[in-house]
């Protein structure tokens, strides 16, 4: 249906007490990126809140491929969000009886213009004051609304979150640092999100004998980096120029990113033009 046409309950948990989880899976042209990865982390994420997946993979893929075919386009993705359903009674504990709420729709994006990305975007580094189960992909998000209204209010595009003097994410987003050829980003566990696009973004480094370092990433290690870049679905790899007003580099997007970012859109075309099956 028309999702101005889609209603839930004003009782529904997602909406009471943000009690769900959600995932973004990019498609281009009609296949999705990387569906098991991201099938994966919905498992761990639902796991992790104890709330019974409603459907098997299969059921999920078939799911996604009416949606597409109902949403013809271009490069879109998959919105799906699951909560704990809706309850009689507005009270916190787990109730095995009622259904979860599945929400899935599609959102028509804006293939990044790779000029303008090129250009990079500034951003400052904030205190992540979040809680410790950070690799969760949960709909509670008024933290990240917190993190990223900083940025905002500073008059820059985004914030790198910092735990204890040590890099964990951006608000929406992984990082990565590049020194001295090397590509450095935080380790997954329960201080981050376990982006799909982080994994592409090392295999395919990887596999262009680009060496990949995954471990804890030290505040100071931002100051004295080549490159910075934050990585996610929606935003690919965006060079980061500036931090806390100093020059990240040079000062501009960097031969690396520009290395792993043309790798990146051949995958993408790759999948676009490849013929398997979702
Ligand atoms: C907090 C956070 N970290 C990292 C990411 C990147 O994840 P992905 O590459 O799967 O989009 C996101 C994406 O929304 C995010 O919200």
């Amino acid at each position: 249906m028309p999702v101005a046409e889609a209603t839930i309950s004003v009782m529904d948990r997602g909406f009471l007490f943000g009690d769900g989880v959600y995932e973004v899976i990019p498609v281009f042209g009609n296949k999705l990126l990387r569906p098991d990865g991201h099938l994966k982390r919905l498992q761990n994420s639902l796991d992790r809140i104890s709330l019974p997946n409603p459907n098997d993979d299969d059921t999920w893929l078939n799911i996604f491929d009416d949606l597409l075919a109902r949403n013809d386009g271009g490069d879109r993705a998959i919105y799906l969000q699951i909560s704990r359903g809706a309850y009689q009674k507005r009270d916190l504990g787990i109730k095995t009886e009622y259904p979860p709420t599945v929400f899935a729709m599609v959102l028509q994006v804006v293939a990044p213009d790779i000029e303008k990305v090129s250009a990079g975007i500034s951003v400052i580094t904030v205190d992540d004051f979040r809680w410790a189960a950070c690799d969760i992909k949960s709909t509670s998000l008024v933290a990240n609304v917190m993190l990223k209204q900083q940025a905002v209010t500073a008059g820059v595009d985004d914030a790198i979150l910092i735990k204890n003097c040590m890099v964990s994410e951006g608000t929406a987003s992984n990082v990565f640092v590049v020194k001295n050829d090397v590509l450095v980003t935080p380790p997954t566990g329960h201080k981050l999100l376990p982006g799909i696009t982080r994994d592409l973004v090392i295999e395919i480094a990887e596999s262009n004998t680009i060496l990949v370092e995954e471990r804890e990433l030290k505040e100071a290690e931002l100051y004295t980096a080549d490159e910075i870049w934050m990585t996610s679905s929606t935003r690919e790899i965006a060079p980061v120029i500036s931090l806390n007003s100093e020059a990240v580099g040079a000062g501009t997007a960097g031969d690396m990113w520009k290395r792993v970012m043309d790798l990146y859109q051949q995958y993408k075309q790759q999948l676009r033009s490849s013929n398997e099956k979702l």
